[in-house]
């Protein structure tokens, strides 16, 4: 498979850290000093996960010169569809990508990266010549505005990548690991209510709805900086390189203290360890492709260069990979 495409879309709106000051008890000093993040996207009114999915696919389209027509898969990774049932028809259809067939995949902050692996294994048994892999999310509704331990950490956004058959080229996903301990689920949930109303008799059925963002910072964090070198370091090892021949470091954005731990833990130079939090904070699913498309487009990362990726999330999942980015330099 070859990384041949990439775009991402943001919501218009903009808070930054003193402005959150103005609703809960925080200070932009608190929450840079604690996680790099200075401001984060909120989508506004007309502005979903299905519009943001599809700008990001519509870019990643253009830079990969694909007509919608072209497409085989959808794959949206998500954790906060617009509709339960998946948001990634909707996005097929507004791309008009007729022929594609279009699901979500679930996995919070790992999804992403579980997207684009699950898409190799098309590619790679031949079921599939071209997909689209995208990574969205609109957090913003499933968080606790009034909770400062949360509600300064997340934003919205999209990104995507396009990701083509390619039998005689290099393949670009050198190596990838995934993980899940459902043990520690408790850790970070977006989860369910439990409600009940009353049915029929003594019957009762459970009413939808889902309890906002709940984080053990502290152990998620810890849980980070234990996996993710570990998984990194499996995933370097198994492809037969070192940290050194790395190009980039382009983890999940979740807190830059996370990313200076793995980054000292490989010796890799704060130079090539690519960062956005401080604009655009934690966007879940989109972390990973709206980083590589701004470095991408702005001509840091260039074609033939490794990168060694991971996602780390809720669930708990983590998953690392060694990609090799073969697209167009901008
Ligand atoms: O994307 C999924 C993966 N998610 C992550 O990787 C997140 C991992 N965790 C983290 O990044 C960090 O744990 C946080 C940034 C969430 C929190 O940083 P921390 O250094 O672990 O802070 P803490 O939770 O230990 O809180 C320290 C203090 C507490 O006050 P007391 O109890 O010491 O008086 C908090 O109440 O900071 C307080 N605090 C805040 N103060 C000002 C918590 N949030 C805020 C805030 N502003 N926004």
């Amino acid at each position: 498979m070859r990384l041949v495409g990439c775009g991402s879309a943001l919501p218009v709106a903009s808070i930054a850290n003193d402005a959150l000051s103005a609703r809960v008890d925080t200070s932009d000093e608190w929450i840079r000093s604690r996680t790099g993040i200075g401001a984060r996207r909120v989508a506004g009114p007309g502005e979903t996960v299905t519009t943001l999915a599809t700008d990001a696919a519509r870019a990643s389209l253009d830079h990969a010169g694909w007509e919608p027509g072209d497409v085989d898969l959808i794959l949206l990774a998500t954790s906060s569809p617009d509709d339960l049932f998946g948001t990634a028809p909707r996005v097929q259809a507004a791309l008009g990508a007729r022929k594609a067939v279009a699901f979500d995949l679930t996995a919070a902050c790992s999804g992403f990266l579980f997207a684009l692996i699950t898409a190799a294994q098309y590619i790679r048994g031949g079921t599939f010549q071209r997909v689209l892999v995208i990574g969205a999310d609109q957090l913003s509704r499933w968080v606790d505005w009034d909770d400062r331990r949360t509600c300064v950490l997340f934003g919205d956004g999209a990104g995507a990548v396009a990701v083509q058959a390619d039998s005689g080229g290099p393949d670009d996903l050198l190596g990838f690991r995934m993980r899940s301990d459902g043990s520690r689920n408790a850790c970070l949930t977006l989860a369910q209510t439990e409600e009940h109303r009353p049915l029929i008799g003594e019957l009762s059925s459970q009413t939808g709805g889902f309890a906002p963002i709940h984080m053990n910072g502290q152990e998620v964090y810890k849980f980070a900086v234990r996996e993710v070198p570990a998984v990194l370091a499996e995933v370097l090892e198994g492809c037969g390189i070192t940290a050194a021949d790395l190009d980039w470091l382009l983890l999940h954005q979740a807190n830059q203290r996370i990313l200076d731990a793995v980054a000292e833990r490989f010796s890799v130079p704060a130079e090539r360890v690519l960062s956005n939090l401080a604009a655009y904070g934690n966007t879940s699913a989109a972390t990973i492709p709206l980083m590589l498309d701004e470095a991408v487009r702005d001509g840091r990362i260039q074609p033939g260069q490794r990168i060694a990726s991971s996602g780390f999330g809720a669930g708990l999942s983590w998953g690392g990979a060694l990609l090799r980015w073969s697209g167009p330099a901008h």
